[in-house]
Order: C-alpha cells, then structure tokens, then sequence
C-alpha cells in the first residue's frame, strides 16, 4: 500500500532550483506554484503532495510530522538546530557562505562587539568557541544597513558574489562555514515510510550529480 507522503519546499529562492530536481525524480507539481496562492499542491502521484512554505519553517514542519521530507538551506537547518531530522541529501543548489563582515577598512574593536544577525544561534556558537564575548543584535534581514548607520560593528549574513557588500561599503572578514540546499527528512517518516523515500531519494542524488 501506498503511504500519503507530504514534502515541503522553501519559497522564495531555492524553489526555482528545487523543481527541476523534484521533477527529474518524477515528482512533478499538478500546476504552476509560482501563479497561485496555493500553499499545497498535488502533483502526478495521488499520494505525493508539495506544501510551499517559508526556509525557516521548513525544519519545523519536518521535526513535527507537519512534512515527511523538506528542502533547506545549511544555514537554516543551523540556526534551527534539529535533533529530529536525517540530512541524507546535499542537493547542490543555493551555493553561499555564511561570514562575518563589517564596514571595509574599519578598525579593531575594543571591548566587547555589537554584532547583528538574523542567525543568532550559529552567531553565538561561532564566536563562543573562539572565547569572544559579543552583544547580539538580532535582525529579520537587511543585515548589511546596520554598520552603517552605526547599529552593530559587524553583521553575520549570507555571502554570495559579494554584491550586497560590496554595493554598501562593507567587507568580508570572517568565513564561518560552506552554505547549500540539503534534502532533510524526519526521523518518523524515516523509519515508517523507508519504502517510498529511498528510491526518491535516489533519484534525486542522481539528478544532482547529473548537475554537476
Ligand atoms: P529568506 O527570505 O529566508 O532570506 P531566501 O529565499 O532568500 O529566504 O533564501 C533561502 C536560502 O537560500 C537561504 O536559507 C540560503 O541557504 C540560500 N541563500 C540565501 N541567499 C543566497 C544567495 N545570495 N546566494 C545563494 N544562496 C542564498
Ligand atoms: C541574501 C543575503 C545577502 C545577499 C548575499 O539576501 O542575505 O544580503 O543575498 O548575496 P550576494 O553576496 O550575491 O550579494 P536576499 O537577496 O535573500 O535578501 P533578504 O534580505 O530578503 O533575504
Ligand atoms: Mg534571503
């Protein structure tokens, strides 16, 4: 018997890059996400279904059984800080780093710095293991405005091509780790519906290193 298996996908960024690995694993959406306001969708198997959520969710839905598998990116995945999940895929998609940067040429900080970040939890462990004390100042995004108008001494933040730095006068100092898109899935659907994720699973990593 078939078993309902639920994935989830971040909006936003990564879902350009997700659908055509989703798809060369046979697992195609019954319409167009991008034109509708659906946040479930049906796909070409009657018992596979595509919930279209926030990155930062993603960990949540599968922790909890919400989702049985999902895609996120490592920095989410990070910051959540998941005991519930099995990561058995990198998909390869949504290449980045994860760095500490701050206003080009500025000087040392004396005494304790301000550092402003939506990551909080990967910001306090990077520099909590290097024996540095900081003030953390958590921000929902735009990271890079707040050096400049004297906010924090430095940002955590996704580092790409640099454009975003660059663009606003700050520099990268600090790579604090290699960022990607993994396949993440829970521990219950792990073990209850083994049967139906490997061989998607499979297919999957044979689509990414067909990528490569
Ligand atoms: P959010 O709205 O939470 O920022 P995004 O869609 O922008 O969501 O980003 C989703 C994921 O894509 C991030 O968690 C990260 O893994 C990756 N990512 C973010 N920014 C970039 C970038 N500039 N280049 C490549 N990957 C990125
Ligand atoms: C992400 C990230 C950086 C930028 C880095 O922002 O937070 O600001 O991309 O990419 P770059 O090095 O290639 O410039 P995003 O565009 O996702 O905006 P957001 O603040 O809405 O997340
Ligand atoms: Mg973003």
């Amino acid at each position: 018997m078939k078993q309902n298996l639920t994935i989830a996908l971040s909006k936003g960024r990564i879902l350009k890059d997700t659908l055509p690995l989703l798809e060369a694993a046979n697992i195609i959406p019954a319409e167009d996400i991008f034109s509708s306001r659906k946040l479930i969708f049906d796909t070409n198997h009657d018992n596979i279904k595509l919930v279209v959520i926030r990155a930062t969710d993603v960990p949540t839905y599968v922790e909890n059984g919400g989702a049985d598998m999902g895609v996120a990116g490592k920095d989410v995945l990070l910051e959540y800080g998941a005991k519930g999940l099995y990561e058995p895929l990198d998909l390869d998609i949504a290449k980045c780093r994860l760095m500490v940067a701050g206003m080009k040429g500025a000087a040392d900080v004396q005494g304790r710095m301000k550092v402003a970040t939506k990551f909080v939890n990967v910001t306090k462990a990077y520099f909590a293991r290097q024996g540095r004390q900081v003030d953390i100042i958590k921000l929902y995004g735009a990271m890079e405005l707040a050096p400049i108008m004297g906010l924090a001494d430095r940002i955590v933040d996704i580092v790409d091509t640099g454009n975003t730095l660059r663009a606003n006068g700050l520099e990268p100092l600090e790579d604090i780790c290699y960022v990607s898109s993994r396949m993440v899935v829970g521990k219950a659907a792990m073990k209850m519906k083994h049967r139906q994720i490997q061989p998607i699973l499979e297919l999957l990593a044979a689509a990414v290193e067909a990528r490569k």
